[in-house]
């Protein structure tokens, strides 16, 4: 099966240029000007649309069991919501019980995506303890096809390892060459911070942002760099909020040290005045770590204009208001961590990012395509137009303007943290391996259709 893109404003990262792409069942062909019609089996006509790179989101907990409740997006719902946002590819993190074995996890989240799946996806892996059988472990990892893990120096008793859990963790992964992820907090301080402001009877959920203050995703940020750099590791710190986290990121960069970094869109969007919603809205808007200022939301705009930053993910760790939010309506550390952002990732950055100004066309690209793809293990088979790569494409119109509402929301969630927000483009067609699984208001991708991807070392340069 042929199908020609015909006349669309084709971007890459490296240029942009009136082509045609020609897809042959899952895979570019060629990316030419004038290709010929003849033999091809479909037509589209993409004049005045931009045709871009499927999306990667290498930042989302789908179905995950946080022990009071589970994410409200399956891998059937995250993913529909997920096409509908022009993200054909996602990396989840399968995240062991204590005790449970790395591989158990791993096949634990096979499981979970197995006949549901309709974008691809892969899986780093959480560490949330150490000792000598998954240190040895470890050393399987890229035979299941995961080559980063993630680990957390917050959630004190929960998912947070020491120090020297993190140190030894990450010489193993430098030995291996497994990329570390880092969710940096500093948990102790947190965790002091939680028992004294709920012991104050300081419930409400502007009190969890403020156990958790940005002096602390800094510190912890340096830790992480710093130690990563000892033990040799390449190191990815996940979700940065904060100006003063991205200061941290940029001097050890000048340093001469190694660190890779994203954000999410919340932390660009949003602020903390959110959590002071009355009703316990605020509840919508917790995550850790929480929003920020207004002015740390411009300083990761300019992180992201300037190349500090590498990625844009989304976190994607939804839970409804009503049954889920809810249960920390007494004490702000019982409510669910987590906003969702699969749908709106491509379409905030292009919005807010392009649109206006902020980020290049090129740089939209790579945040959300090609470096994910480097950085992750999937390039050049994901996140670029060009021969021989999977047709993961969508086509963007540039001009259109929508409204973003739950109400036309495809997660399976009942409120969007977004909502009211003005759109400028609108994702017209998304491809996947070739097929059309968005096609306008319509989704056309075949549940368990999406396939485990087993992804390579990571591209760090
Ligand atoms: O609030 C968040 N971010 N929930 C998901 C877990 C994590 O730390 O990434
Ligand atoms: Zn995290
Ligand atoms: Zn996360």
């Amino acid at each position: 099966m042929q199908t020609l893109i015909k006349n669309g404003t084709v971007v890459t990262e490296e240029k942009i240029l009136t082509a045609d792409v020609l897809i042959e069942d899952e895979k570019i062909i060629t990316v030419e000007k004038n290709l010929p019609a003849t033999g091809v089996d479909e037509i589209i006509d993409a004049e005045g649309l931009y045709v871009l790179p499927g999306g990667i989101d290498v930042h989302t907990h789908l179905d995950l069991d946080v022990g009071a409740t589970v994410s409200a997006d399956d891998f059937y719902t995250g993913h529909v919501a997920a096409a509908f946002g022009g993200t054909t590819t996602h990396i989840d993190f399968a995240t062991p019980a204590k005790g449970e074995t790395l591989k158990s996890a791993y096949e634990e989240w096979l499981g979970k995506a197995d006949g549901k799946a309709v974008i691809d996806y892969g899986f780093h892996m959480s560490v949330v303890e150490v000792n000598e059988s998954i240190l040895r472990e470890m050393e399987q990892l890229s035979g299941w096809g995961i080559t980063s893990i993630k680990v957390y120096m917050a959630y004190k008793n929960i998912l947070q390892l020491t120090d020297e859990e993190i140190f030894r963790v990450m010489q193993v992964a430098a030995r291996k060459n497994i990329l570390t992820a880092v969710h940096a907090e500093n948990g102790d301080v947190i965790d002091f911070n939680v028992k004294s402001l709920l012991r104050d009877g300081k419930t409400e959920p502007k009190y969890h942002a403020l156990s958790r203050p940005p002096l602390l995703e800094a510190e912890a940020t340096h830790r992480a760099i710093y130690i990563a750099n000892a033990a040799g590791a390449n190191v990815y710190i996940v979700h940065v909020t904060a100006e003063m986290s991205l200061a941290q990121i940029v001097e050890s960069r000048k340093r001469g040290l190694k660190v890779l970094a994203e954000t999410c869109p919340h932390y660009l969007m949003l602020d903390d005045s959110y959590l002071e919603l009355p009703d316990f809205e605020g509840a919508k808007y917790i995550c850790s770590p929480p929003l920020r200022k207004k002015s740390d939301n411009e300083a990761l705009w300019k992180g992201l204009s300037e190349e500090d930053l590498q990625i844009v993910s989304t976190d994607h760790c939804p839970f409804n208001f009503k049954g889920q939010k809810d249960l920390g309506k007494d004490a702000f550390n019982k409510i669910p961590n987590g906003l969702p952002g699969l749908e709106e990732r491509i379409p905030i950055l292009f919005s807010e990012g392009v649109a206006k100004g902020k980020i290049s066309l090129a740089q939209f690209v790579k945040l959300t395509a090609t470096n994910p793809a480097k950085i992750f293990g999937l390039y050049p088979r994901k996140g670029v137009l060009k021969t021989g790569a999977d047709a993961d494409v969508y086509l963007l119109n540039p001009n259109a303007e929508r409204t973003i509402s739950v109400k036309t929301s495809h997660g399976n969630l009942d409120y969007n943290p977004y909502e009211g927000l003005k759109i400028k483009g609108k994702i017209e067609k998304v491809f996947r391996r070739g097929k059309l699984i968005v096609d306008g208001e319509r989704f056309l991708g075949e549940k368990g259709s999406g396939i485990y991807l087993h992804r390579s070392s990571p591209i760090v340069n």
